[in-house]
């Protein structure tokens, strides 16, 4: 062998070497997607579980975070979860039925939430817990309940009495529930990905839409609807899920410090929640671009007399025992 191979075989065992080494250094990653704008409550979420993660885990995991539907829409970045080509995911809990998962729905009803509350006895309770398992056989692991708020309702004319929904075409998430919501008020729902909204309503294929003031105002939505009505006669929030096998698989000292990073990212999020939302309606409020309508007691009370059938409609599709649960967790009773 001559000086010259000798040198050439060493020099490339060296490089085998370090790209060896490379290889074992090189950090697990956590593509989290999601939909909405990094500032809002999700958005921070999302963004506050990456820094906690990578500082708990001295860079052994990098978490990438893909706001605003860069990667995938509503129903695609479940399917995207499901396959393994992101590994986490926080789509709120409407989106869920469709999955199979049709409990989830539960958290649509209108008015079955009377405050943050009660909402947090239920899913820190035995029934958050129930329905994380559901997803188990769905290659999916539910790791946390994270908080949006309460939704207004939007339209390009005054909604004050469930009269004024009549024929108007309102976009909806995918939703059995929120089907039947819209129906209950002489509407036309229309199932419409998030990121498809402002222009929906910009040309006029929907005429308004419930959401948290929060999605409202980082969409814009206020510059293309003229009346908000702040209705808080539904709740959005979500539930952070991976993939089953991406989890189950993870060395058991990484995923201790990502559990605690979640932990820790969940009491930022649902802490951040109500400011994000007060400071997006104040936000719209001097935008002066759009109106805003306080009901009545009486308005409120019509709205509440001809949404309550929706809850009886759906406990065939949600589960009788699953409305019941709910409602007893969120009152503070026991099972
Ligand atoms: C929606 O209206 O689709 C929102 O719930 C999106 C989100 O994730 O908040």
């Amino acid at each position: 062998m001559t000086t010259l191979t000798r040198r050439a075989l060493a020099a490339g065992t060296a490089l085998l070497l370090l790209s060896g080494a490379a290889l074992a250094q090189a950090p697990i990653v956590i593509k989290f997607s999601h939909v909405v704008a990094p500032d809002t409550p999700k958005g921070r979420g999302a963004d506050k579980f990456k820094e906690l993660a990578e500082k708990y885990t001295n860079g052994k995991v990098k978490v990438e975070v893909y706001p605003n539907s860069q990667l995938f829409k509503d129903k695609e970045e479940v399917e995207a979860l499901q396959l393994g080509a992101v590994q986490m995911l926080a789509p709120s809990l409407a989106k869920f039925g469709p999955l199979g998962a049709k409990e989830f729905e539960v958290f649509d009803l209108p008015y079955i939430l009377p405050d943050k509350a009660a909402l947090r006895r239920v899913t820190d309770g035995a029934l958050g817990k129930r329905l994380f398992d559901k997803l188990q056989s769905k290659g999916i692991t539910g790791l946390a309940y994270w908080d949006n708020g309460f939704k207004v309702m939007s339209a390009n004319k005054p909604l004050r009495m469930p009269a004024d929904f009549r024929g108007l075409k309102m976009r909806i998430q995918s939703s059995k529930v929120l089907e039947a919501q819209f129906r209950a008020l002489g509407a036309i729902p229309q199932v419409m990905a998030f990121s498809e909204v402002y222009q929906g309503m910009q040309t006029g294929v929907v005429d308004g839409s419930e959401n948290t003031p929060s999605n409202m105002f980082t969409q814009k939505h206020h510059e293309v609807q003229k009346y908000i009505t702040l209705s808080d006669h539904g709740y959005i929030g979500y539930a952070v899920i991976t993939n089953k096998k991406f989890w189950d698989g993870l060395p058991a000292e990484i995923r201790t410090e990502l559990d605690k990073a979640m932990t820790e990212a969940t009491s930022y999020a649902n802490q951040v929640a109500d400011k994000d939302n007060a400071d997006a309606l104040e936000e719209m409020k001097k935008s002066g671009k759009t109106t805003f309508i306080t009901l009545t007691p009486d308005e409120k009370a019509a709205w509440k007399t001809a949404l309550e059938p929706v809850t009886a409609d759906m406990a065939k599709r949600v589960g009788k025992d699953v409305i019941e649960e709910f409602q007893k967790e969120a009152k503070g009773g026991t099972q």
